[in-house]
């Protein structure tokens, strides 16, 4: 990962990365709509929802491994709860991951794994790393077993990703354990399906870039987490370096303000769109770049701790920044 003094070549590749995505994806759809005309599914290819839907699931079956790989030395400590300030620490920060858990958006369940013991029961004093194995806890680790995950819902309303998601909780030995729950996490609420004050965490990764709403759905998932809950987030956000990665990534500083002065005055110029997130959502699923999750976060109700950064090791010219961290209603 590139340093605020990465050589130049670093910047330009991460300049050039989101076009490889973009282009990745792109590349991806004639192929899909080849295999819906030959199998004669025209109400797929018909409806833009569903054409989205299966877009994106081609899309993320291919590219979501390599974004596991990159991401993993970041994920992994984190649902260990080994990160703080940003970074990835030796030692836990915070709780594993434990007891009765949402997933938002586990898509194809690149992370599923990660609730198993083989995970989350790790010794820390290893200084972490993404190779599983039992508990052989140190003699200064505490000699009980942490709690372990007992009750996961994946919360993933694509249903074209449902069937790589099922087998990979059946790989990780979960099918007892992990729900996949059909819908959007708007609906899980409303449901009743998950009662308030009933879930020990949430995990959110890459994924509250596609929610609807983010603000008041982010604060709905809050209410169903009790007192002491965590809530561990790996998320892609807006850029806040300099005006020109803004208006590289997303949209310009005060165009909301002036798409709501257009309503009223509809002469005023059209706001531009930052350059990336003009393309992104429409290639990505509805994925938007601009998010500013952190404060969907940080405002989504009264937190007792808040451990949630920007990651250390990301330079200045990374058009997806992300953050990363746990906090604790
Ligand atoms: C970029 S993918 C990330 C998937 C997975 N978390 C990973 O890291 O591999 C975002 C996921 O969020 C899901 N998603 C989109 N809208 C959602 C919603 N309203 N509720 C829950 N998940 C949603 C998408 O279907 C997709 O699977």
């Amino acid at each position: 990962m590139a340093t605020a003094s990465a050589p130049l070549t670093t910047h330009l590749q991460n300049f050039v990365v989101p076009w490889i995505f973009l282009l990745q994806s792109l590349l991806s759809l004639p192929p899909l709509i080849l295999h819906l005309l030959l199998t004669l599914n025209l109400a797929t290819l018909l409806s833009p929802s569903r054409l989205k839907y299966a877009w994106f699931s081609r899309f993320w079956e291919k590219f979501a491994p390599s974004v596991r790989l990159n991401s993993e030395a970041r994920v992994v400590p984190l649902l260990q709860g080994r990160v703080s300030r940003g970074a990835v620490v030796d030692r836990p920060a915070h709780p594993p991951v434990s007891g009765t858990v949402i997933e938002i958006g586990p898509g194809s369940g690149m992370w599923v794994s990660l609730f198993s013991e083989d995970y989350l029961d790790k010794d820390s004093a290893d200084g972490g790393g993404s190779t599983p194995r039992r508990a052989t806890r140190s003699s200064s680790s505490s000699s009980s077993k942490p709690p372990s995950v007992t009750r996961v819902f994946g919360v993933e309303p694509n249903p074209d990703v449902h069937a790589a998601l099922r087998r990979r909780v059946a790989a990780a030995g979960l099918s007892d354990t992990y729900e996949v729950v059909p819908t959007g996490i708007e609906d899980l609420a409303p449901s009743g399906r998950v009662p308030r004050e009933s879930v020990d965490c949430v995990v959110s990764i890459l994924c509250l870039c596609g929610i609807p709403d983010p603000q008041h759905n982010v604060r709905e998932v809050y209410r169903l987490l009790k007192p002491g809950g965590r809530w561990y987030a790996y998320e892609h956000v807006r850029c806040t370096h300099s005006w020109y990665m803004r208006a590289y990534q997303k949209e310009r500083e005060g165009e909301r303000e002036r798409e709501r002065t257009k309503l009223i005055h509809p002469s005023s110029s059209a706001p531009l769109k930052g350059l990336i997130n003009l393309f992104w959502p429409h290639f990505l699923g509805g994925c938007e770049l601009d998010r500013d999750t952190g404060r969907s976060l940080r405002e989504a109700g009264t937190w007792s701790k808040i451990d949630l950064e920007p990651c250390v090791d990301e330079d200045w010219s990374s058009p997806i920044p992300h953050i990363i961290g746990v906090l604790t209603k």
